[in-house]
């Protein structure tokens, strides 16, 4: 961008990695409202913090509160959302932290476009399925009944779309596995990617 020069920094990725004796990540768990995103992001980090791994948690609640508490849920807005989103974790993954994002992030285009800023090598996907009858049977926040009444537009899975990931890393189905199970299964794969040998 004209007139905009980025200064060296002192210390690099590497430094802040080695530091937290870590490798930084960015775990990206897609799925519909409802189908244990933020349950496993926050089992995932407990899991994490036991075994000392340094993370952040990404969410709605500290994400559209805060530096999004502009957007709303037209595509426009989901994909500015996600943009967003993701380049808040390059500066995390700089910092040699890694992060566990829980976002509905419902299209290909969308998840193409966080994986491109973020890198594909450091680019976790996981897959949080759960069929969109299970999450209104669910229905935690009360939002899939105002959908289905019409109550609230554009709500994904209902009035607006989600395309399942077509190659994530990894599947949780959480309408067959406990959640004790999901987050284990999650676990044991992210600890090889985030373990320094
Ligand atoms: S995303 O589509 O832009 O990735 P995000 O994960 O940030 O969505 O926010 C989803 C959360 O916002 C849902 O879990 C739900 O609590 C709330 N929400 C409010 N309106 C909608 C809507 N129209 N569609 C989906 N989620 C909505």
């Amino acid at each position: 961008m004209e007139n905009i020069h980025p200064t060296n920094i002192y210390l690099t990725r590497d430094d802040k990695e080695k530091y937290l004796n870590q490798n930084a990540k960015v775990i990206w768990i897609t799925g519909l409202s409802g189908s244990g995103k933020s349950t496993l992001a926050s089992g995932l980090e407990k899991a994490l913090a036991e075994k000392g791994f340094f993370t952040q948690v990404l969410d709605g609640d500290n994400i559209r509160t805060g530096i999004n508490n502009n957007l709303g849920f037209t595509e426009d807005d989901r994909t500015e959302n996600i943009r967003r989103i993701a380049e808040v974790n390059k500066l995390f993954l700089n910092c040699g932290i890694i992060t566990i994002n829980a976002f509905i992030s419902p299209t290909n285009d969308i998840r193409q476009m966080a994986k491109e800023i973020i890198g594909a090598d450091d680019f976790i996907e996981i897959f949080v399925d759960a069929p969109v009858e299970v999450c209104i049977e669910r229905d935690p926040k009360g939002l899939y009944k105002k959908a289905l009444s019409g109550e609230i537009k554009n709500f994904t899975g209902i009035s607006a779309p989600f395309d399942r990931p077509e190659d994530p890393d990894l599947i949780i189905n959480t309408a067959e596995l406990s959640i004790e199970e999901g987050i284990k299964k999650a676990f044991e794969y992210v600890l090889s990617k985030v373990k320094r040998n």
